[in-house]
């Protein structure tokens, strides 16, 4: 019995998928009962890394995802639209979905799960986090014995790539930038990757699964990496640390999350500061497994290829078990009712590293400590490591503190004249 799939999308991961499905020898021989039966495109005469019968190709993207034949509709158009709109089509039309489009599922993840349940079909997203890693499944199925404390990931490649680009070769930001666009590593609009959505779409989904609530997109917070320089890096370096955008959904302990995406000073001696270029890694802690942490591609046409088609088997292997298309699996199928409470950045509790441009007067070190003593601050090591011409400049690292208290003490600090400037504030891991 074969299962017929409209592929919507052939650019880097839906060329990936298709060659899998065209070449199924010795892989899981499921892979035999899956027809690829339809794809659509944007344009029928593109030249494309994968050959696809001609017959097989259309643009009327609606017609594939309304076809009574087709089983499966496999959405690898990214962006919002179309892509919301077909896969609300197709659920409509009955059909299951698989999507690697983390930015639709984490905005309109809501509408698409209500409409699947109702209609009886799996909306699946292996591809959606982490490329090729497998990382949605786990949360689902394989840690769902465990509550999970903490999911804390380095979840986007590009910025991956630039930060250890900028680590190795002390390179500035827009330079390491630059290059990675010439390379095709990143974007010719790298916004969504450098200023951090994207992560913040990936932990979004993560935090869903793994706390078992719906998550509004909006709330987690998100800062890029456009602000890091290359002397944070060495100062960093010099205090045992790397710098990292990671992405962090933990558990509060009292009913509510912390979701956040920001720069972050990760000790050397931590599991994910030796992460490094385009690769992802995402460490899962719960009770009573302790830690546990997958790493592998997090991007790329064969890594996201194999995340899709393994999504595409996992129903193969459901309907040819069952027979039925109408009863889900809650393993695999979305159960979550409520939305997750999600704490204010102001509330979190975190080590902070901050740089000081001063001008070199008696007393400054003694009016930084007075502002961050008033606001309940405490510091763990205060270096004074060099001049930028006339002004010192004066690096701090605290201990845990409320966000809020360590704003309000950076406030005073601003306001003080022997302070010139703060040009860089990030969170110790
Ligand atoms: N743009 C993403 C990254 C890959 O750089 O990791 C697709 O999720």
């Amino acid at each position: 019995m074969a299962f017929n799939i409209g592929l919507l999308g052939l650019g880097v991961v839906g060329s990936g998928t298709a060659k899998i499905l065209l070449d199924p020898k010795g892989r899981n021989p499921i892979i035999d009962d899956i027809n690829l039966s339809r794809v659509g495109v944007r344009s029928l005469d593109k030249s494309r890394s994968v050959e696809i019968r001609p017959q097989l190709l259309t643009t009327d993207l609606p017609a594939i995802v309304t076809d009574p034949d087709i089983d499966i509709i496999v959405e690898l158009l990214g962006g919002l639209e179309p892509a919301r709109t077909l896969i609300l089509d197709a659920i409509a039309h009955g059909k299951h979905v698989v999507t690697a489009n983390k930015a639709v599922i984490a905005r309109y993840g809501d509408e698409i799960y209500t409409a699947a349940n109702e209609a009886g079909v799996y909306v699946l997203l292996e591809a959606a986090v982490g490329g090729g890693i497998p990382i949605i499944k786990p949360l689902k199925q394989s840690l769902g014995a465990n509550r999970i404390s903490n999911i804390i990931g380095i979840v986007n490649g590009t910025t991956n790539y630039i930060l250890s680009e900028m680590t190795s070769n002390g390179a500035d930001f827009d330079d390491v930038l630059a290059s990675a666009q010439k390379l095709g590593y990143a974007e010719a609009d790298p916004t969504a990757d450098v200023d951090g959505l994207d992560a913040a779409d990936k932990i979004a989904i993560l935090a869903s699964l793994g706390f078992g609530g719906r998550v509004k997109r909006e709330d987690v917070y998100c800062e890029g990496i456009r602000g890091v320089s290359a002397v944070d890096i060495t100062y960093a370096e010099r205090l045992g640390f790397v710098i990292k955008l990671l992405a962090i959904a933990k558990d509060t302990g009292d009913d509510s999350l912390q979701l956040r995406v920001h720069p972050t000073l990760v000790p050397k001696s931590h599991p994910l500061a030796s992460i490094n270029g385009v690769y992802n890694a995402i460490l899962v802690e719960g009770e009573p497994l302790g830690q546990v942490m997958f790493y592998g591609p997090g991007a790329g046409s064969g890594p996201t290829a194999s995340a899709v088609v393994s999504d595409i088997m996992n129903i193969v292997g459901i309907l040819k078990s069952s027979g039925k298309t109408k009863v889900l699996d809650p393993l695999l199928s979305c159960t979550h009712q409520h939305y997750c409470a999600i704490n204010p950045i102001e509330e979190i509790v975190t080590r902070f590293y901050a740089r000081f441009l001063c001008h070199d007067v008696p007393g400054v070190i003694g009016h930084l400590g007075t502002s961050f003593g008033k606001h309940h601050v405490s510091l763990e090591s205060v270096v004074q490591i060099g001049f930028q011409g006339k002004l010192a400049e004066i690096v701090v690292v605290t201990h845990d503190v409320k966000e809020g208290y360590f704003r309000q003490a950076l406030e005073d600090i601003k306001a003080q004249d022997s302070i010139h400037s703060i040009p860089s504030v990030l969170r110790v891991l």
